[in-house]
């Protein structure tokens, strides 16, 4: 039986040899239940026409931006769809969209997509294309920008070359989607989705009206662990310093920026005070000391200067008494500069810590432990991690293992 309210899948195709596989995607998503409206570009329109995409949906196809009477599709579509879906992508479509260019129909909806559901892209090309570092350059740009790369097989190409460049299968497609749309962010009311507040980045401290100190924090680590709680479907804001080098938007991610310390505080109080939230992921770096007396206006730049710092309050240590939710369960980061370095694990009066060491982060790596509290206050190594990636999946499976009903 075809469900009553189906999810809502904008197909985009445009001008590959593998363009045929957007037939099959076409119908067997049809089959599945899904409701389509199809895209070509002039390209896809070259390979494979309107005709089947017609039949299979019994909606016109759209080509251009200035189709007769549908003048607004770039935004009607972008809006209309639950997933919006490049499939194939070619070498110069992926450079349309990183090149953010608005000249098609297919450009101008990623244009006007705001980044509140999925945008996914199946690049499909020659070997040498796909690893072409323009090619390269564009798919990182993208996916920097919260779009998701379904990255192409390896194998014999229609050329006659072996390599990675193959387009995703039509069936994994499909199982893709359909896992897209049983995943808990489609299943659960805003109401029951646990409520997440990931702090990420630097505080700067004002030295006077122009200038401040601060910590080299980039804002990755909270980052990428909370877009990896947004893309499973949990209602995750960000809470990330003003000149965080990761700022790209993803569906279903709140971002919300600060640049003090005092400022950060603030926030992440009146986050706390005024929202049930469920869970704290605290990885902004925080100043430890601010600058005893800010001078107001400019100071003069000749003259050596002497900087009285006085340690700021923790924040980690007031968080519980702001929070409105007496459960909140707080995960703490802790970073330590090489032995002998004490961790004081004890002060964070945390569920949960995070424990790097300086010496175990690198561009590449960023490896790591999990401590949980023991009932009796003590921390126990739980699970250990090599990469941000891999921290983030841990982080996910221990929101995912807790007791239902423990949240609130
Ligand atoms: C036979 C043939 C096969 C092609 N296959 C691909 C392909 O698989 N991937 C690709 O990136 N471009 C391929 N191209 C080149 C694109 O069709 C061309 O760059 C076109 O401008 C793409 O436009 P579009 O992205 O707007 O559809 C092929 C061209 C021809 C003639």
């Amino acid at each position: 039986m075809l469900p009553t309210n189906p999810k809502k899948i904008l197909l985009q195709v445009t001008g590959s040899i593998a363009s045929f596989k957007a037939v099959a995607l076409c119908s067997k998503l049809v089959q599945a239940g899904y409701d389509l409206e199809v895209v070509l570009s002039e390209g896809a329109e070259a390979f494979v026409g309107a005709a089947s995409f017609e039949g299979f949906t019994r909606k016109k196809v759209h080509r251009g931006i200035f189709d007769e009477g549908s003048m607004m599709s770039h935004i009607d579509l972008e809006r209309w769809a639950d997933l919006i879906l490049v499939y194939p992508a070619t070498a110069h479509t992926l450079s349309s969209l990183a090149l953010g260019q608005s000249n098609t129909l297919i450009t101008s909806i990623f244009l006007a997509h705001e980044f509140k559901k999925p945008f996914w892209v199946a690049p499909a090309m020659n070997q040498a294309m796909y690893r072409h570092p323009a090619t390269q350059h564009h798919v990182a740009q993208l996916k920097n920008w919260g779009v998701r790369i379904l990255d192409p097989d390896p194998g014999k190409m229609a050329c006659g070359e072996e390599g990675t460049g193959r387009l995703i299968e039509p069936e994994a497609m499909l199982e893709k989607i359909k896992k897209e749309f049983s995943n808990a962010k489609f299943q659960k009311s805003d109401t029951t989705r646990p409520k997440i507040l990931v702090t990420s980045g630097g505080t700067l401290e004002p030295i006077d009206s122009v200038r401040s100190i601060t910590n080299f924090s980039t804002g990755e680590t909270g980052y990428t662990v909370a877009l990896k709680l947004a893309s499973e479907g949990f209602d995750v804001t960000l809470l990330q310093a003003r000149h965080s080098h990761f700022q790209n938007p993803a569906p279903g991610l709140k971002i919300q920026t600060y640049q003090t310390t005092s400022d950060f505080s603030n926030q992440v109080e009146q986050a706390l005070s005024n929202e049930n939230y469920h869970y704290l992921i605290h990885a902004a770096a925080v100043a430890d000391y601010r600058v005893d007396s800010v001078v107001d206006g400019k100071i003069q730049s000749s003259k050596v200067l002497t900087l009285r710092l006085k340690p700021n309050a923790k924040v980690i240590q007031q968080v519980r008494g702001w929070s409105k939710n007496k459960n909140l369960k707080v995960i703490s980061f802790k970073l330590t500069a090489g032995r002998g370095n004490n961790r004081k694990f004890e002060t964070y009066d945390s569920e949960w810590i995070i424990h790097n060491d300086l010496k175990d982060i690198s561009e590449k790596a960023h490896a790591g432990k999990i401590y949980a509290r023991t009932p009796k206050g003590k921390y126990q190594a739980m699970t250990s991690f090599k990469t941000k990636a891999e921290l983030s999946n841990s982080v996910l499976k221990l929101i995912q293992n807790e007791p239902k009903g423990t949240q609130l």
